[in-house]
């Protein structure tokens, strides 16, 4: 399938998740199966301030391919801003994605994020802007509107279409749901067939069958994986696996995710150096243990005893002993 002019070689979406997509993570991710991957979302304004930091979130040369680069911003005037600046600074990405579901009161309150589902007039005319001055394709990320009482996902999906979009990812959650709950499927059966765009469904995609399921619901063309991978590269995998051959994967053995972590962690070390690795790691490696028998101390140390890579790689080495001696 394509998204505009670019080429999408399967059904999964690496999710955009702020603080846990870095480039060095969609790196990691890629082989499991990724067709398409989001960096986390990106401050216009910072971009616009040329923020040092807003700048290491944008893609480098070393970035996985196809990438959606998500902006997140409250004007049509500062997102055009920001495009112009990226486009300048040639930044390597293929497709503009803009955030229109992140349920934060720090990002709402200025109107950013899901509070444009509450303005649709407004945000055609935003979106169709950012379709005619951007040289790639423009996708959005959305919710199901922003409480239980708005829920207007329907329209402001046409309003998308209307403005250009070449295709929507769906957050099958309300703002007001944040992340709790469950996402609500019951609302979007057979969506796909009243579009006219690529769609992309999000929520609750922990296992391959939460990803036939929702596939099967709405008829989208690909699944979002967001939570329910970090620690679990090998649910892309199943799924990828799944749907271009038939075959369903085994889960991951923990000699594979003793594997996956010390690559996660020297793709990190490389790309992000010691600090900011063991600050991140702390939170992430730890999940790919959950679930695996007697590695609960493991986890433990991880996360509040390593203080520095070091340690976390001794801690990696004597969880790899354990396994060996089972
Ligand atoms: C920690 C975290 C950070 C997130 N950051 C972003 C973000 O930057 N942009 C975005 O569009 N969605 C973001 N999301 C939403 C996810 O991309 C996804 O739509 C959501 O988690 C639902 O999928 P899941 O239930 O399978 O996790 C984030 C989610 C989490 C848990």
């Amino acid at each position: 399938m394509y998204i505009g002019n670019i080429k999408i070689d399967g059904v999964v979406a690496l999710g955009p998740m702020a603080g846990i997509t870095t480039e060095s993570y969609r790196r990691f991710m890629k082989p499991y199966g990724v067709a398409l991957s989001y960096t986390e979302m990106i401050s216009d304004c910072g971009i616009i301030y040329r923020n040092q930091e807003t700048f290491t979130y944008l893609p480098s040369n070393k970035s996985d391919h196809p990438v959606a680069l998500q902006l997140f911003g409250s004007s049509k005037e500062t997102l055009l801003q920001a495009l112009a600046i990226i486009e300048q600074e040639q930044v390597p990405y293929d497709i503009l994605d803009i955030n229109l579901g992140c349920p934060m009161p720090k990002v709402t309150k200025n109107g950013g994020g899901s509070s444009w589902l509450t303005r649709p007039q407004e945000l055609f005319e935003m979106m169709s802007l950012l379709v005619k001055n951007s040289p790639k394709p423009v996708t959005a990320k959305i919710r199901l509107g922003w409480d239980e009482n708005s829920i207007n996902f329907f329209e402001i999906i046409h309003r998308l279409e209307e403005a250009g979009v070449a295709a929507i990812a769906l957050h099958v959650r309300t703002r007001a749901q944040m992340y709790s709950g469950f996402g609500k499927y019951e609302l979007v059966e057979n969506l796909r067939s009243k579009m006219r765009v690529p769609l992309i469904i999000s929520g609750d995609i922990f296992t391959l069958d939460d990803a036939v399921k929702a596939r099967n619901i709405t008829g989208a063309e690909m699944v979002m994986v967001a939570r329910g991978g970090v620690g679990h590269p090998h649910l892309i995998q199943q799924i990828d696996h799944y749907y271009k051959t038939g075959v369903k994967l085994n889960d991951a053995s923990l000699q594979e995710q003793i594997v996956a972590m010390k690559h996660l962690l020297k793709l990190s070390v490389e790309d992000r150096g010691e600090k900011r690795t063991l600050n991140e790691m702390r939170g992430t490696l730890p999940k790919f243990l959950t679930g695996y028998p007697h590695t609960k101390k493991y986890r433990v140390a991880i996360t509040s005893q390593a203080t520095s890579i070091i340690d976390i790689e001794n801690i990696l080495l004597q969880v790899e002993k354990d396994a060996l001696s089972v």
